[in-house]
């Protein structure tokens, strides 16, 4: 079977329709081994270890991308492209821009305005709005209610810079209403857009750019559940 430089399958549909996509590889391993029956490991590659099992009867993968816009594309490009994945699902930590949104709380995405050249490419005579796909948006939605898990829906930032020379430049987004701060959306979006697929990003908060509260790696996992309980439900 047809493989890619950065993703060795040794087998044909091994790879789920709907993925899970985290940015560590090792949160990747941990959801499969806690959230998946019978996880198999489909990648390791450069240790961006992928699963996939099954979850209520469902076939389900997981995982990692990496840090920033250039790695999910990869990833994503790869897994829409080759392995024939139609949902792609990024959960991930954010950096909230917002007095209201604290930590620990979700965002997801409605679109994802980015600081990155990626749109580029398209060569559009304009600018591109990444976007979430409606039919994922509108499952996680009604998932959180059911769930009484609060959710904020909006504008996100995929920032190709984590230590920006300018420690304010993150205001000008935030008075345009934009949520918070993440690194991989965008690109996820348009690579999905482009290839007429599905893709979402949902985040917990795990530091504020407005108190500079920070969250501790404990206090994540558990905010981190109801993340992925969204996710693996509209999977
Ligand atoms: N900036 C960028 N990405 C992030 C942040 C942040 O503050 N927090 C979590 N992911």
């Amino acid at each position: 079977m047809e493989k890619t430089p950065h993703i060795e399958v040794n087998r044909e549909g091994l790879i789920a329709e709907t993925i899970l996509l985290p940015g560590d590889p090792l949160r990747a391993k941990f959801i499969a081994e806690t959230f998946l029956e019978n996880p198999v490991r489909f990648n390791a590659v450069r240790n961006a270890f992928g699963y996939t099992g099954i979850y209520k009867s469902k076939k389900v993968s997981v995982m990692g991308t990496g840090m920033g816009i250039p790695s999910i594309g990869i990833y994503s490009y790869e897994l829409i492209h080759t392995y024939g994945v139609k949902n792609l699902i990024r959960i991930g930590s954010c950096g909230s821009f917002q007095a209201d949104i604290n930590l620990y709380d979700i965002i997801i995405g409605m679109s994802a305005s980015t600081n990155s050249n990626f749109a580029s490419q398209y060569g559009l005579p304009g600018t591109f709005a990444p976007t979430a796909s409606w039919k994922l948006l509108k499952k996680a939605v009604d998932i959180a209610s059911e769930k009484g898990y609060p959710v904020n829906i909006g504008n996100i930032l995929s920032s190709d810079i984590f230590y920006d020379d300018n420690p304010d430049v993150w205001k000008k987004w935030a008075k345009m209403g934009v949520l918070g701060v993440e690194m991989e959306a965008a690109a996820l979006y348009m690579n999905a857009a482009r290839a007429g697929v599905n893709a979402l990003c949902i985040l917990t908060v795990s530091d504020s750019l407005v108190t500079h509260e920070v969250t501790t790696s404990e206090e994540r996992q558990t905010a981190f559940t109801k993340m992925m309980e969204i996710a693996l439900e509209i999977a």
